[in-house]
């Protein structure tokens, strides 16, 4: 049968074969559920910090009000869902890491010793972290001063989770989402400990301000604050949570130290 130079093009070059097997399959479905989600997710915080709070605060108090009240509904749903996906998918497959490193130990119970200590010291700096973002007077409401203390919480963390999950069969892949993860977690806590539950009272104040034309309440500013300092938290941490991602697979350089 003649063979023309186009099906030639098509069909000879490349080969398809799909691993069929379940955790091909359950971790390829995780990654693309993962870079969706997180792509969507950063790409708002982007938007936020590199357009929008820039432009609004140039803008007059009356037109700025009803642009907030007609974009922050959506914006900040699909913000706050596409962190919550992010997240879970990554946790999954940072359980498989994890399994994996426990069952090459010869003790897959380790799984669950890693797990629960990564997630009580991110959990524990998220506390700290939640804490130095209540409004506060003096040098705490100073943003260098909230810089320094979040960043040496975020190291110090980093640190102990690493000290905890050191072990001869640990991959790379596993002590860099143990970094990376954690930041992810501190930046989705930030999400909805902080700026959801302010945004969803600014939202509320700015329709009423737009549609009855009633005042801001004296609180406001306060909240818009709290929202500010999260948000800059989330966009900074998100700098070196891609690099940890990055390094997982692809820049081996971490190991545990074996005597
Ligand atoms: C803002 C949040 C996050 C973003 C934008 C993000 C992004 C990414 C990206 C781009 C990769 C691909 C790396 C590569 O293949 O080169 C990745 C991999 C991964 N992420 Fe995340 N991630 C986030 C949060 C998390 C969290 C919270 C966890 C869970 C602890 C997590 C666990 C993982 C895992 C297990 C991988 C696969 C690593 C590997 O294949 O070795 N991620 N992430």
């Amino acid at each position: 049968m003649p063979v023309n130079a186009f099906t030639y093009l098509l069909f000879s070059q490349v080969s398809f074969h799909f691993p069929a097997d379940a955790t091909s399959l359950e971790q390829i479905v995780l990654r693309w559920i993962h870079f969706v989600a997180g792509t969507t997710w950063l790409g708002l915080l982007y938007y936020f910090n590199f357009v929008s709070t820039p432009v609004m605060k140039r803008l007059e108090t009356d037109f700025r009000n009803r642009i907030f009240a007609a974009f922050m509904p959506r914006l900040m749903w699909y913000f706050r869902w596409a962190g919550v996906l992010t997240v879970l998918a990554g946790l999954r497959y940072y359980m498989i890491i994890l399994k994996l490193a426990a069952t090459n130990a010869g003790e897959p119970g380790l799984m669950w010793r890693w797990l629960g200590w990564w997630f009580l010291m991110w959990l524990l700096a998220y506390a700290i972290i939640y804490f130095l973002l209540q409004p506060a007077e003096g040098a705490l409401n100073n943003g260098w001063v909230l810089a320094l203390l979040v960043g040496f919480i975020v190291v110090a963390t980093s640190w102990l989770v690493l000290s905890l999950l050191a072990h001869p069969m640990a991959s790379n892949a596993m002590l860099s989402i143990g970094i990376g993860g954690g930041l992810g977690l501190i930046m989705l806590l930030n999400v909805w400990g902080i700026v959801w539950r302010a945004q969803k009272r600014l939202i509320l104040w700015t329709e009423a301000a737009v549609r009855e034309g009633k005042l801001m309440p004296p609180e406001a500013p306060r909240l818009a604050r709290r929202v500010y300092l999260a948000s800059q938290v989330n966009f900074w941490l998100s700098f070196p949570l891609l690099f940890f991602m990055g390094a997982s697979d692809h820049y081996p350089f971490l190991s545990a130290i074996v005597d």
